[in-house]
């Protein structure tokens, strides 16, 4: 298996009013293409702040992040932008859809940059919005949609990039089980079909079945979780 993310001695650390908190202490994280990594931990223990500097939201003070082979700490601004924007689908918790766009036009939004091609981008939207079962919302703007129905629109634009990762930070929390049960299948078929490497927070151990491995983030570092694989 190839490796695609590798991140060595990563530091992170806050300052409020003078007081420091220390996050990430040394933290390291090798990941093959292809794999899907659940992240556990408690409340305030890192989980968000890993996750964005996976993304290039935010730096370390010491470590280094690489994926898909590039050094992505030493990237200038433009091309940090388009690592975030080509590279990295993000389904956070605050969706970040834009108000005043509809479901479609959100995704459109997402990825009009890697699909020139108005035909291809109209299908691959319109493909991504049917795989997570929203074909009847496409022209719904954000505010007449269910909390678990907006979530769905944050994945498909996620996935509709077929992006190289994936950072999720609970993506399935506003779904029902039945639901969350079919988010995690098509986020499966893209593992299998693309290679695309999925870091998961998440609590629920119902997604256990679906990871190759359960890490969990304590003290500022990783530890791997025994029988943290689903085996399948
Ligand atoms: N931008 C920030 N400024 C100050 N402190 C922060 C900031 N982001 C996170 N923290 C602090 O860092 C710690 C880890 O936060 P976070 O990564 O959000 O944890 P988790 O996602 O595991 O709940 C917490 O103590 C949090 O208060
Ligand atoms: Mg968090």
């Amino acid at each position: 298996m190839s490796k695609v993310v590798s991140i060595k001695g990563l530091h992170k650390s806050f300052e409020t009013g003078g007081e420091v908190t220390r996050v990430l202490t040394g933290l390291d994280l090798v990941a093959g293409k292809g794999e899907m990594i659940m992240i556990m931990g408690p409340s305030g223990s890192g989980k968000t702040t890993l996750l964005n500097m996976l993304g290039g939201i935010d730096r370390p003070e010491k470590g280094r992040i690489r994926v898909g082979g590039v050094d992505i700490l030493k990237l200038d601004k433009a091309s940090l932008n388009a690592y975030r924007r080509d590279s990295v689908g993000f389904i956070f918790q605050f969706y970040n859809l834009l108000p005043t766009l509809s479901a479609r036009e959100n995704v459109e939004l997402g990825i009009e940059m890697l699909v020139p091609d108005r035909a291809e981008l109209t299908e691959r939207t319109e493909r991504y919005l049917g795989l997570v079962d929203l074909a009847d919302k496409m022209e719904n703007f954000p505010q007449e949609l269910s909390a678990g129905q907006q979530q769905r629109v944050a994945i498909a634009r996620a996935l509709a990039k077929e992006p190289m990762i994936v950072l999720a930070d609970e993506p399935t929390g506003n779904l029902d089980e039945e639901r969350e049960q079919a988010i995690m299948e098509l986020m499966k078929s893209l593992q299998d079909e693309l290679g695309t490497t999925f870091f998961i927070v998440s609590h629920n151990q119902r997604l256990k079945k679906f990871m190759d491995r359960t890490l969990e983030l304590r003290g500022g570092t990783l530890v791997d979780m025994p029988n943290g694989g689903g085996g399948r």
